[in-house]
């Protein structure tokens, strides 16, 4: 099967890319499944219902998070609702949500799974213990497992592939925004990329306007970074194809679309 991922969507320039291009996407590539990852995705912080819900009627099967999960507080009022969102498995006990969802195909169950990172980020629960428990929980209805590491230290979430390695099916890194050219199948059968890159803004940075985020880095005076409501734009993302009666990644491609890299159907 074939399973297709966005990476950061970012504000309103993120969210209209996903709906003018995931159509597009699907007619090309066929995904089994599609995930996208929405923490960035009101106002560049957030997520609202009103935009998972557009996720899942443009075609997209479940939303990762990260980070920025709680930033709008009416998160709250439906994530406990959301059965196809995942926040960080590995926040502390008792946080409202779940790590893990499980998205059915016509080609079997594929569970999803969002973890962060600790290194420069929140010191959460270990999310290398963690991932061992959701592991085993989702092998008992699925061999199909997909893994989002939302993480800042590519060292950290090399070594989260390296750990997962032969035990999930697809493993990208998010939330750095910028695509890393490292794709690649592990030797035990385990699709991985460092980061996906961001979908959004092309000429922020990181999908910020570039002009506050400079500032801050000229003058360390605090600095309000607001996502750019005009300009060119961009789509990340990764599509993999595993093996869904071993649960094994055979290939794993990378996808960007902005106007350097423009979209072939
Ligand atoms: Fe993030």
């Amino acid at each position: 099967m074939k399973i297709l991922f966005i990476g950061d969507v970012v504000g309103s320039p993120g969210r209209d890319m996903v709906q003018e291009y995931l159509p597009k996407l699907k007619s090309k590539y066929q995904p089994t499944v599609t995930i996208i990852n929405g923490e960035n995705a009101a106002s560049g912080k957030g997520i609202n219902e009103k935009i998972y819900r557009n996720f899942l009627q443009w075609g997209a099967n479940a939303v990762t998070l990260g980070n920025h999960a709680w930033d709008k507080k009416e998160i709250f009022d439906f994530i406990d609702h959301a059965e196809y969102m995942v926040r960080p498995a590995n926040f502390p006990a008792g946080t409202p949500g779940k790590g893990l969802t499980f998205v059915k195909t016509n080609k079997g169950e594929v569970a999803v799974i969002n973890l962060q990172g600790r290194t420069f980020m929140t010191p959460n629960d270990d999310p290398f213990r963690v991932i061992d428990e959701l592991i085993e929980e989702a092998k008992q209805r699925t061999n199909i497992i997909f893994l989002d590491f939302h993480a800042e230290a590519t060292s950290e979430k090399q070594a989260m592939g390296w750990y997962v390695d032969g035990r999930v099916s697809v493993n990208v890194g998010t939330h750095t925004h910028i695509q890393t050219a490292d794709n690649r199948i592990l030797p035990n059968g385990t699709a991985y990329i460092s980061d996906v890159g961001m979908t959004g803004p092309y000429d922020g940075i990181l999908g910020m306007e570039r002009e506050a985020v400079m500032k801050r880095f000229l003058t360390n005076l605090p600095v309000r970074f607001e996502v750019p409501k005009k300009g060119r734009t961009q789509l990340s993302a990764i599509l993999a194809d595993v093996d869904e009666s071993t649960g094994k990644a055979k290939d794993i491609k990378r996808i960007l679309i902005n106007d350097d890299h423009p979209f072939f159907g």
